[in-house]
């Protein structure tokens, strides 16, 4: 090595010891190439055969607690019949009927979306369910999850912004040939990505329900709306937030007292989830506040150890992309997911990723200016998984230096994998798709906050 480039090494090493004071950001280099969505004619989008035939089927959870599902799909020639029918292996059939629901958007007509809940389900078991009707049916299958409690091993799937292109087909196929198998899916916002389109081309939003089927018909996949759900253009006279998502996909808010399908909580195996709005109200007052606010008391972590909580704008984000978008909601609501030890905080929005370590920022009143995130083992940790692999691209452009409590960052497509073992230890692991199916690129074993609240951060001399 010549004396220049010696001190070249030497000036850097300074300059990285003296300014990055935080984990990992990642070397990983991903190869560039345009996001583009895939043509209407790509076999990922294929109709199913048969006049009127059922296409578009997805579930999710129908009920508090598991034992309900809400099946939803679409005919396209007429409306048909809005019944399910639905067996456990060598037991009888029973049958449920829903509705139907159409929309006009713009110059845009939907189908027929049939929405039906099957109840009364019991626990872990595999159903058997088909829907459509005269000689087009389709049959489908999901388990069950295992009764709620407290050491009740379950795996969920994390996904966020996947929107179709050919990357997001990546992401889709990493999850589905994941050695860990995922048994539901906790959707963090974006789905479509239709409104990219000229009037909010709408056919994008049958051909992503098209595309996703083939992992939405047999696990539910747990919704959070996100900006590309909003739907809201004036200037074709389209003013009614979140028309064709709030059509397509159905939640159980009710269920959980909430007033809006915007917002809401499930209950699943050892798991508490709740879901927020990022572009619903959340100051003083709003509903959404007033059902948090009645919300996380309700929480027993004596029956549900693993509080989660899902939402579309991060709040702790070193990203130049969308930057300090999710800042108000954070300062309403943190000092809640501080107190009643929030485990793990999910949003997308963000297309890369990022994991932070346990951080607070509550200490700030308008007189103190005491504004620094600190360290705080009663705090989430903060997941951006926005990285789904959507036409926008990714977000690879990040505020330099890293933040402290900046953990792993990176700029490349993926998925994670939450699997909780017991009342005291989840093994999450990230995904990338530039990887083999099987390899782990970012993993933690998180410690549960009730149970088991010791230090689980992962950067080296973080305090
Ligand atoms: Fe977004």
């Amino acid at each position: 090595m010549g004396v220049y480039a010696y001190f070249l090494v030497l000036l850097l090493t300074i300059y990285h010891g003296a300014f990055s004071n935080g984990g990992i950001t990642s070397s990983f280099v991903r190869k560039e190439a345009k996001s583009i969505d895939m043509p209407f004619h790509s076999d990922v989008f294929s109709h199913p055969p048969g006049y009127n035939a059922p296409q578009q089927v997805h579930i999710t959870q129908g009920d508090h607690v598991g034992r309900a599902v809400i099946v939803s799909w679409v005919t396209q020639d007429e409306p048909g019949s809005s019944t399910v029918v639905y067996w456990s292996q060598n037991n009888k059939k029973f049958k449920s009927t829903g509705r139907i629901t159409t929309y006009k958007y713009y110059n845009y007509t939907s189908g027929f979306i049939h929405h039906c809940k099957i109840k009364n389900l019991e626990f872990n078991t595999k159903y058997y369910y088909e829907v459509g009707s005269g000689g087009t049916t389709r049959r489908f299958w999901f388990t069950t999850p295992p009764p709620v409690g407290p050491d009740v091993p379950y795996t969920f799937g994390i996904m966020g912004d996947l929107g179709q292109t050919y990357d997001s087909n990546l992401t889709l196929t990493h999850y589905e040939m994941n050695p860990v198998k995922g048994q539901a899916v906790l959707f963090v916002g974006d789905l479509s990505y239709a409104d990219h389109y000229e009037f909010h081309d709408n056919s994008r939003w049958d051909s992503w329900g098209r595309f996703a089927e083939r992992s939405t018909a047999f696990q539910p996949w747990i919704w959070t709306a996100g900006n590309h759900e909003l739907d809201y253009e004036p200037s074709i006279g389209e003013t009614k937030p979140f028309k064709p998502f709030l059509h397509r996909y159905r939640v159980p808010f009710k269920e959980s007292g909430s007033t809006e399908p915007l917002w809401y909580s499930i209950k699943r195996a050892s798991a508490y989830i709740i879901v927020l709005s990022s572009y619903s109200a959340y100051g003083m007052y709003t509903p959404q506040y007033q059902w948090l606010l009645e919300e996380f008391p309700k929480v027993n972590r004596k029956e549900t150890p693993w509080l989660i909580v899902l939402m579309h704008s991060p709040w702790y984000n070193s990203n130049s992309y969308h930057y300090m978008e999710g800042e108000t909601m954070r300062v309403m609501f943190e000092p809640w997911f501080v107190q009643y030890k929030v485990d793990l905080v999910f949003a997308g929005h963000v297309h890369a990723y990022e994991r932070s370590e346990r951080i607070s920022n509550i200490a700030y009143n308008i007189v103190n200016g005491e504004c620094t995130p600190a360290h705080d083992q009663s705090a989430p940790v903060y997941i951006t998984i926005g990285d789904g692999g959507n036409i926008e691209g990714l977000a690879n452009n990040m505020t330099e230096p890293q933040p402290k409590y900046s953990a792993f960052r990176e700029a490349s497509f993926g998925h994670a994998t939450l699997e909780i073992k017991n009342r005291t230890h989840a093994y999450y692991s990230w995904h990338r798709n530039s990887d083999g199916y099987a390899v782990r690129a970012d993993t933690v074993m998180f410690y549960n906050r009730f149970w088991h609240p010791v230090d689980d951060s992962t950067t080296k001399n973080y305090q």
